[in-house]
């Protein structure tokens, strides 16, 4: 990121653009009258004009009367006993949006009453900043592409909401990480690529071990090679170790991703219309990768593991066929009925081989793993599933702190049937009803006891259009989430 961001004490700008905010029926605080009182109650007026109230989301915008600002802008926060992390946030995000393209710098004022707050409001403006333009080289078309080089924070505790920003900004940097590879179209992030990426992260004090195809035929990764087969581009499966607290006898956190670089369903094709949204099939092993990178970035006094399975879901002569069977890493056969049910395939290896190898406290993995995610819960909530309430308790409140909202769904051994098989221990669909749980089910069948939790995010982690946290394309949803959920729980 190439933002330039600086912190000051409150005082008056002597010029540029001025973002300001205030609460739900307040009459606003300091920096509200002092702006308004340069300008000769210009404020006041537009305000009244707009019906500005100061309902959460609100903007009164208007060209300064004075001939030194440009923009001055005064967002919405809502009711003040309402107001949290989240929505500070969102209001940084709202004000970037209202604020055109063209502007190169603008300055926050953040009085005395949400100053805790002033990184976050910087954290969602530079979120919504993010932009995915690197194959757009046509730069004569200077509108479609932000111009904004400086944010200029002024809070009461300036140096506290600095050093909030620290922390935060490698958050920012981990969720830029996340978009940008959840964005890269598979012809440039194939397997190798995406191993590449991780290892620049190497420079963090990450630990990055990559196990080749050879490695995994010894380790018996039979269901994660099965779908590998039918692409030319060679799978990977990467451990990432963050060991920020040596002194930590406990075991360590593991999170998992399913990485499919390009997922056309193999065999079992998937239909032409669509078709190209599914470069983001590996959003789970990204936000896996964004996350470590900001445990790394914070040096975080934690020990993580981070497990990610790249691979590409390809047709060709030596794809995997519909009815092959498969034996996985912990000795069960699958019955593959369904090619394009690939992810539990993938992460059916990954499961079993990082609690058979790291005994950890717990596992939580993440996959944009069915369709039936979005059709149960939208582009709003992720679903959750668990074998352990506490685990999914933590997460759910985290969820619900962070803004990336979780929905627990059910489990048992009903929906567990549905995946028996008459050739094989078990086959890879159970139907279409209930087509989230049964795959869910699929993947606890490889957790053998350990905490665990696995997060859908089919349906979050791409979005069709703009946002108020960033625009088309890749959210990095998960990436605020799980940091808070480390940061809260696990910390010492
Ligand atoms: N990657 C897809 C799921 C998906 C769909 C993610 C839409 C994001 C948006 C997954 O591999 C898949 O194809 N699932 C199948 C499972 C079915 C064959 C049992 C699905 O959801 O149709
Ligand atoms: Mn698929
Ligand atoms: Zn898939």
């Amino acid at each position: 990121m190439t933002l330039d961001i600086q912190f000051t004490n409150l005082h008056k700008p002597e010029k540029g653009n001025i973002v300001l905010f205030s609460f739900e029926n307040d009459e606003g605080g300091d920096s509200v009258k002092v702006i308004n009182k340069i300008i000769h109650n210009a404020l006041d007026r537009a305000m009244k004009a707009d019906n500005y109230t100061g309902k959460f989301g609100q903007v009164c915008k208007l060209v300064s009367p004075d001939e030194n600002h440009d923009y001055i802008l005064v967002v919405g926060l809502g009711m003040k006993d309402k107001f949290s992390v989240s929505k500070a946030k969102e209001a940084g995000g709202i004000a970037l949006q209202a604020l055109q393209r063209k502007v190169e710098s603008f300055h926050i004022m953040a009085d005395w009453d949400f100053t805790e707050y002033a990184g976050y409001l910087v954290l969602g403006a530079v979120l919504k900043n993010y932009e995915f333009k690197k194959y757009c080289l046509d730069k004569s078309k200077k509108d479609e592409f932000r111009q904004l080089k400086a944010i200029k924070i002024m809070a009461s505790d300036y140096e506290g909401a600095q050093k909030q920003w620290t922390d935060l900004s490698a958050v920012a940097d981990g969720v830029y990480l996340t978009r940008d590879l959840v964005n890269e179209p598979a012809n440039q992030l194939n397997p190798a690529e995406f191993v590449n990426r991780i290892k620049k992260l190497e420079s963090l004090g990450l630990m990055v071990e990559v196990i080749n195809k050879e490695k995994m035929q010894e380790l018996g990764f039979g269901a994660l090679l099965g779908v590998a087969q039918g692409s030319n581009n060679e799978p990977y499966t990467v451990v990432m170790q963050w060991n920020g607290n040596p002194d930590d006898k406990d075991p360590p956190l593991a999170f998992l991703g399913k990485g499919v670089t390009f997922d056309s369903g193999g065999i079992s094709l998937k239909p032409a219309n669509g078709m190209e949204d599914m470069k983001m099939d590996m959003a789970g092993a990204a936000t896996v990768t964004g996350l470590m990178s900001v445990l790394a970035k914070r040096k975080a006094k934690v020990n993580v593991i981070g497990v990610v399975g790249l691979v590409e879901n390809m047709v060709s002569g030596h794809a995997q066929r519909p009815g092959d069977i498969v034996r996985s890493a912990s000795g069960q056969t699958i019955e593959v009925l369904n090619t394009d049910a690939e992810g539990r395939l993938v992460l059916a290896d990954l499961l079993w081989y990082t609690q058979d190898r790291f005994k950890p406290r717990f596992m939580v993995n993440l996959a944009t793993l069915t369709g039936a995610m979005v059709v149960a819960l939208g582009y709003e909530y992720a679903g959750l599933f668990s074998n352990d309430d506490e685990l999914a308790g933590k997460l759910s409140t985290t969820g619900h702190d962070s803004g990336e909202k979780l929905w627990r769904m059910p489990m048992g051994d009903a929906y567990d049937k549905a995946i028996n098989s008459d050739f094989a221990d078990m086959k890879n669909i159970g139907g279409r009803d209930g087509g989230s749980i049964t795959a869910a089910q699929f993947l606890k069948r490889f957790v053998n006891d350990t905490p665990w939790a696995h997060l859908d995010i089919a349906g979050t982690a791409y979005t069709a259009k703009p946002n108020y946290c960033g625009p088309k394309g890749a959210t990095a949803f998960g990436v605020n989430l799980l940091n808070h959920f480390v940061e809260t729980y696990y910390e010492k």
